[in-house]
């Protein structure tokens, strides 16, 4: 099934002046003193996060039992997969879930390198090594097209495949499913930024073989620290449990909810220490019942930015699809229509007390795939210019309308005052 997705849209025309009841042009000492600052992300945890963990506190259980078991039957129920393991980072669930595929020294895995850290660097934790292919000029996920003539030219030693969606933009995973299906490799879906959403009929995370989503503290749904690994696989679900508590057959509710109220346990792997609390659990079920309305909230704060900047013809708006988690609003910023670039421009907002983030500087120019692999940073162009225009504006539900307002001002009184002299209106 083709990709619906808008392709990011190249703003037009001049700018439109100030915004009523915006800062206009320049923020002023006065007005910025003024003004509270504006984060460039922040958790929305309310009552029912605070009861819940309270609850978890007074139970005389505070590590992985009950109530992450619940947690984790209603994050499966919820993403419609057979198995959900929860896990104490979405770098854990990545982690176990390459293990599990019984990953080798010197395989590889097709990556993006237009990511965060952790999608790779599970990579190297077994052994084996990124094949990064670059991604897509307007949507920043991986090129399929890419990604299949990769496989075409060297098909040897590729274990599996792991696009990120990026942003909450859902990768073409029509064309990623076919050309896993045709080479025999497994999907992992990195979802660190994806929940909830759905394309294809069916929720991203479940359309290959596992499926990990982070909770870390700005994501769509949060557990301060925390991520799911999701599949429908009873043995690699197997797998994985066991690796999450140190390679031991009987993790220790098990063993206390057992009818024999056995101590008894086996090693049988060296595993590792990635279970999440029931504390961090007991969060994880009040956000998962939010989840679907955090989502509606960052989806009005995003949808004012694509109205307000609609104008601005110095930066090309996000890629937009009927269904996007909106973790990240990211603009990218032409470089030919401004005489500051991502840097300056970043400052510039955080002068006027608004947080901003890049997303990201792609990892074969990081120091240590750059030396390892001895990558040119020309060797992936589109990442390359991407990420030296990228430009993360706050987003969270709680973004008010008023903070939106004042970060459209503030983006559009940047652009208009760093206009290049040939562009000015005379
Ligand atoms: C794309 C991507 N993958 C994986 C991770 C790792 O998530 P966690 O912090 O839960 O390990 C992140 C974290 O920000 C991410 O952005």
């Amino acid at each position: 099934m083709a990709n619906p997705i808008n392709r990011r849209r190249p703003g037009r025309g001049r700018l439109p002046g100030r915004i009523p009841g915006s800062a206009g042009h320049s923020p002023g000492a006065a007005g910025r003193a003024a003004r509270a600052p504006i984060p460039f992300a922040r958790p929305s945890v309310g009552r029912e996060e605070e009861r819940a963990i309270v609850r978890v506190l007074r139970s005389g259980w505070l590590t992985t039992g009950r109530v992450t078991a619940e947690f984790e039957a209603a994050f499966a129920a919820y993403v419609g997969t057979g198995h959900a393991l929860a896990v104490s980072s979405a770098t854990a669930g990545l982690h176990l879930a390459l293990e599990a595929l019984k990953l080798e020294p010197d395989d590889e895995v097709i990556t993006t390198p237009y990511t965060f850290a952790a999608t790779a660097e599970v990579v190297r934790y077994t052994g084996a090594h990124p094949r990064f292919i670059d991604i897509e000029e307007d949507t920043l996920n991986i090129d399929p097209a890419l990604v299949e003539r990769s496989l075409e030219r060297k098909p040897a030693r590729v274990k599996a495949i792991i696009p990120v969606h990026i942003g909450g933009l859902p990768c073409a995973m029509g064309a990623l499913t076919a050309v896993s299906a045709r080479f025999g490799i497994p999907l992992v879906e990195d979802c660190a930024h994806a929940f909830p959403v759905r394309a294809g009929g069916r929720h991203l995370g479940t359309h290959g073989k596992v499926g990990v989503y982070s909770f870390y503290a700005n994501k769509t749904i949060t557990t301060g620290e925390g991520g799911m690994a999701v599949t429908d696989d009873g043995a690699l679900a197997a797998r994985m449990k066991v690796m999450r508590t140190h390679g031991i057959d009987r993790e220790s509710w098990d063993r206390y909810t057992s009818p024999d109220n056995s101590w008894q346990y086996r090693i049988v792997a060296a595993g590792f220490k990635y279970n999440l609390t029931d504390i961090a659990s007991a969060i994880g079920i009040e956000q998962l019942k939010k989840a679907e309305a955090l989502k509606a909230l960052r989806t009005r704060a995003a949808e004012r930015y694509l109205r307000g900047l609609a104008g601005c013809d110095f930066l090309e708006l996000p890629a937009v699809h009927p269904e996007h988690a909106w973790h990240l609003f990211i603009v990218l910023l032409k470089p030919d229509r401004l005489t500051i670039g991502r840097d300056e421009f970043i400052s510039e907002l955080a002068a006027r007390s608004i947080g901003a983030s890049v997303h990201y500087t792609p990892l074969h120019v990081m120091p240590y795939y750059r030396d390892a692999y001895g990558y040119p940073p020309e060797d992936f162009p589109v990442a390359l210019k991407q990420s030296l225009a990228c430009v993360s504006l706050p987003l969270y539900p709680d973004l008010s309308e008023e903070d939106s307002e004042r970060v459209i001002a503030a983006v559009k009184a940047i652009g208009e005052a760093r206009r290049p002299p040939h562009l000015r209106a005379p």
